[in-house]
């Protein structure tokens, strides 16, 4: 599959690296409105470089696309690719607007061509073992979740691009560029949210519109409910940790590996009164069950961007959805989006489904635009 990498950015070098390691895949051009960093990166791929993604869409040769532009522009980027007949790979968030998601699942069903959006850490081994033992029920009834971000985004970084830290191409601030990844994980690991309701505050940067620190409480269709902090204030930056709980088991997720899981075995009974964390059984699962391995190539490091994007290959050779779909990432950025309207309004809001029909009742479904608020 040929790609042309929209943004060579941050994170476009590493899409572009990534596919250059993949088999049966390729860079075959690289786009930037910052024509040098086109030109860097094409080279570094023997790729061309281009100016705009209207050339990229006019080739032929071209098979897909990799969308790394700010995250205000993804939405607009992903349906004039999927319109001129191209597969997409785009990075997360799927756009800062549930509405403009929207439009992405009409042009994906409309085209017949595929979408990934990229969360890399579905592919992570420790996220693929919790989501496999809680799919074969083999945690429990789950009671609850946490997820935690305490990380340091420094005023240079915010300072570094225009776009960082705007509710127009940014969407948001630790919720919706940093703790997204480990909230789409609470969400797949719980099920259907419901109700958010949450504070933010601005508390250590400044020329910026959105939050360094959000908390909201989080309560699933299932009765589970949940716990959400993300902090781009937590100098010197610590670690992202999740945390799944239920009526026979529980696992724990920290920065990336599985630190903690036990699943009760047939016939336990169990403490009739349980704390310290007994019984440790990590290692043996994670050993048990490499879980989503992929094949391994000689000279790639089997990142979880590796991962994803071997799974988006072969939905298309299988012609199946990928693991992570359009509608899976709208789900979560209903949820972000159904966040940042409490914060606002100060009252619990109703996440909308990923069809963004919203839930019935009262409340509005979060399905609204953070930016049409007033930076909380
Ligand atoms: N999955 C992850 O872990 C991860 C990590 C970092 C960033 N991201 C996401 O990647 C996206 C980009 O982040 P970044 O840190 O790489 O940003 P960046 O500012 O480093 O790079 C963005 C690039 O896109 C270019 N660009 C902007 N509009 C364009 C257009 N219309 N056509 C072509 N090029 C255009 C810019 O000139 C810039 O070079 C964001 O949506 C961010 O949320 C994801």
């Amino acid at each position: 599959m040929k790609f042309a990498v929209v943004g060579a950015g941050v994170i476009g070098d590493l899409h572009a690296a990534t596919i250059s390691n993949l088999p049966g895949a390729e860079v075959a051009a690289v786009v930037d409105v910052q024509f040098d960093r086109a030109q860097d990166l094409a080279g570094r791929h023997q790729a061309r470089a281009l100016r705009d993604i209207a050339q990229a869409l006019s080739l032929p040769d071209i098979d897909a696309v990799a969308i790394c532009t700010p995250s205000g522009e993804h939405a607009d980027l992903v349906v004039a690719a999927l319109q001129a007949g191209k597969h997409v790979v785009v990075e997360k968030p799927l756009d800062v607007l549930v509405a403009a998601a929207g439009r992405v699942a009409v042009a994906e069903r409309d085209s017949g061509k595929r979408v990934t959006v990229i969360s890399q850490h579905r592919f992570d081994p420790s996220s693929q073992v919790v989501r496999e033992a809680l799919s074969a029920g083999r945690l429990g009834r789950v009671t609850s979740g946490s997820a935690s971000i305490s990380w340091w985004r420094s005023q240079a970084y915010y300072d570094s691009a225009g776009w960082r830290g705007t509710w127009a191409m940014d969407g948001g601030g630790a919720l919706m560029n940093q703790g997204i990844h480990t909230i789409d994980l609470l969400v797949w690991f719980l099920g259907k949210p419901l109700e958010v309701f949450a504070w933010t505050g601005l508390l250590a940067h400044e020329r910026i519109e959105v939050e360094d620190t959000a908390v909201a409480t989080i309560r699933f269709e299932s009765g589970a409910l949940g716990v959400i902090h993300a902090t781009t204030s937590a100098y010197p930056g610590l670690n992202a940790r999740l945390q799944v709980h239920a009526d026979r088991g529980s696992a724990i997720i920290d920065n990336d590996e599985l630190v903690y899981f036990h699943a009760a075995r047939q016939g336990d009974i169990g403490p009739d009164v349980g704390s310290g964390s007994p019984d440790n059984q990590a290692a043996a699962v994670l050993g048990a069950e490499p879980a989503w391995a992929g094949p391994r190539t000689a000279g790639l490091r089997p990142t979880s961007h590796a991962a994803q994007y071997q799974d988006f290959l072969r939905s298309v050779a299988d012609d199946r959805p990928p693991l992570v779909t359009v509608a899976e990432a709208t789900r979560t950025l209903a949820v972000i989006a159904a966040i940042y309207e409490s914060a606002s309004t100060g009252r619990p809001v109703l996440v909308g489904d990923a069809d963004g029909s919203g839930e019935s009742g009262q409340g509005s479904s979060g399905l609204a635009h953070a930016r049409q608020h007033d930076a909380p």
